[in-house]
């Protein structure tokens, strides 16, 4: 028996055995027509969910926290102009966001403040009684913070969704519907990385977004407050989840399918040391810092049903922005980085790639074909309308979320099991199965 057919026959017969899958334990209350929304951090990320919220008839956003004035100012800017009530604003510590969690009847939760704020941010709304708690990616620094966030998940009966937004790209939600339909046949090697020139550190200038420059930490404004430090002081795959989300939903991870081992290789640092010699002169203190990022991350990853990943992590050289996304299987392949195509059999000639487009647009997903309109200008092509939809409309229904606590875990882990395996020279190391064995059982709801 063929290892696909294995799982798709355990997953029938663990049914029929009345196995509880732990997304069914997730189920609460009655539907509701309207949901009261929370949002920590309201930075840039935050203030385009809260754009994004605030156009929604469903959504009340009752409350919003941030500690940082000029954010908050731009926050409430947002609202005045949505016409809508203004929430209640906490703020002036870093732990301000737990008296905005004593707020009574908080259906949901949206957090969107700094990676380091993520898991200790999720484990207090549960702790709080929410059931429903969205986080941007990723879900946390160490392996630790991803097991505390599963089991803080399942002990409190809650729906934790890492708000992996390319999950939802128009090209990509085509290519799984093309995927699920077998167009590419037996899937055996995908690609996909996050390839995007970080290096122009915005300054905390006083101006709206700040000018570009070379400071980080506290003179600078938005990510480079925090983002930065990252890569001065560790070397991992620092951002997995907007390349890995995608791959996983067509190669069903979590669900008959799971992440086994991975492997990661990290080249030299250069990138951002000659940036900031270029634009702040050698002598500029940020000169002498040394990045321990190398400047291209490349994670192999090999899964149960016996494909190959590999993930690169590209942010500090000049380049164009891409996912790199490639997907391969056994009659065909996609690349997103020449948008072309070929599938054997259909494509016209066995030696020339195909325009992606025409495909892209027969296989336009039908969440697309209903919310094109209403997507537009909700942000990164209208995929953010997407993912907060998805959110809402699973509190709406008190359904699980399409992407749950288990796939924010195995797409997040990536980061820390990268590090590791650096750390060891690139040695190979195992993912924990967080699913603890229902991997085998589950059923993919990503639509
Ligand atoms: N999915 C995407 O496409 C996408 C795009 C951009 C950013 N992001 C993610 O969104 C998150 C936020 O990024 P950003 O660009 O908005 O950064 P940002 O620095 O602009 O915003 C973070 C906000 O969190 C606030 N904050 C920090 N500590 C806080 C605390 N203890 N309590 C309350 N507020 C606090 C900061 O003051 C700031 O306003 C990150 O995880 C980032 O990776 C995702």
């Amino acid at each position: 028996m063929k290892r696909r057919d294995f799982v798709r026959n355990m997953s029938i017969a663990g049914a029929g055995m009345g196995l509880v899958t732990p997304y069914k334990i997730f189920a609460q209350h009655a539907p509701a027509a309207k949901v009261r929304l929370g949002i920590i951090g309201v930075g840039l990320r935050g203030q385009n969910h809260l754009h994004n919220a605030l156009q929604r008839d469903d959504v009340d956003v009752v409350a919003i926290c941030d500690i940082d004035p000029y954010m908050l100012q731009s926050a409430r800017d947002i609202i005045t102009k949505s016409g809508k009530p203004m929430p209640k604003v906490f703020t002036g510590d870093p732990h301000a966001y737990r008296k905005l969690l004593e707020e009574k009847d908080l259906q949901g939760i949206l957090i969107a403040t700094p990676w380091e704020w993520h898991t200790p941010m999720v484990l207090d709304s549960l702790a709080a009684g929410v059931k429903y708690v969205a986080t941007e990616v990723v879900l946390g620094i160490t392996l630790q913070d991803h097991w505390d966030v599963v089991k803080a998940a399942e002990y409190h009966k809650a729906n934790v969704m890492m708000l992996e937004n390319v999950c939802y790209r128009q090209d990509v939600m085509a290519i799984l519907q093309m995927v699920r339909q077998g167009l590419f046949g037996e899937l055996f090697h995908m690609q996909a990385g996050y390839q995007h020139d970080l290096r122009g550190i915005k300054l905390n200038d006083g101006k709206p977004g700040g000018g570009v420059g070379v400071e980080f930490g506290e003179k600078a404004f938005s990510e480079a407050r925090w983002r930065t430090n990252h890569s001065v002081h560790r070397n991992a795959d620092l951002y997995p989840t907007h390349g890995i989300g995608p791959v996983a939903e067509m190669l069903n991870i979590n669900y008959g399918n799971r992440f086994v081992s991975l492997s990661s290789f990290s080249s030299k640092s250069r990138g951002m040391h000659e940036y900031i010699v270029k634009h702040g002169g050698e002598n500029h203190p940020n000169a002498k810092v040394k990045f321990k990022l190398g400047d291209m991350v490349t994670t192999q990853i090999k899964t149960a049903n016996e494909e190959t990943i590999l993930l690169q992590l590209d942010t500090s050289s000049p380049r164009p922005y891409s996912l790199g996304f490639r997907v391969q299987g056994t009659k065909g392949i996609w690349m997103d980085v020449n948008h072309s195509i070929y599938l054997e059999g259909v494509s016209t000639s066995s030696d020339e790639w195909e325009e992606a487009k025409p495909y892209l647009e027969k296989y336009d997903h039908p969440l697309w074909k209903k919310y094109a309109k209403d997507a537009l200008g909700a942000g990164h092509g209208g995929m953010d309308f997407f993912v907060l939809r998805a959110f809402v409309e699973a509190i709406k229904q008190q359904t699980p979320t399409p992407m749950d606590v288990y796939d924010a875990a195995a797409w997040s882990s990536i980061t820390p099991l990268s590090e590791m395996s650096l750390e060891l020279g690139s040695q190979t190391v195992e993912f924990p199965d967080f699913t603890g064995g229902q991997w085998m059982y589950r059923e993919n709801r990503f639509e």
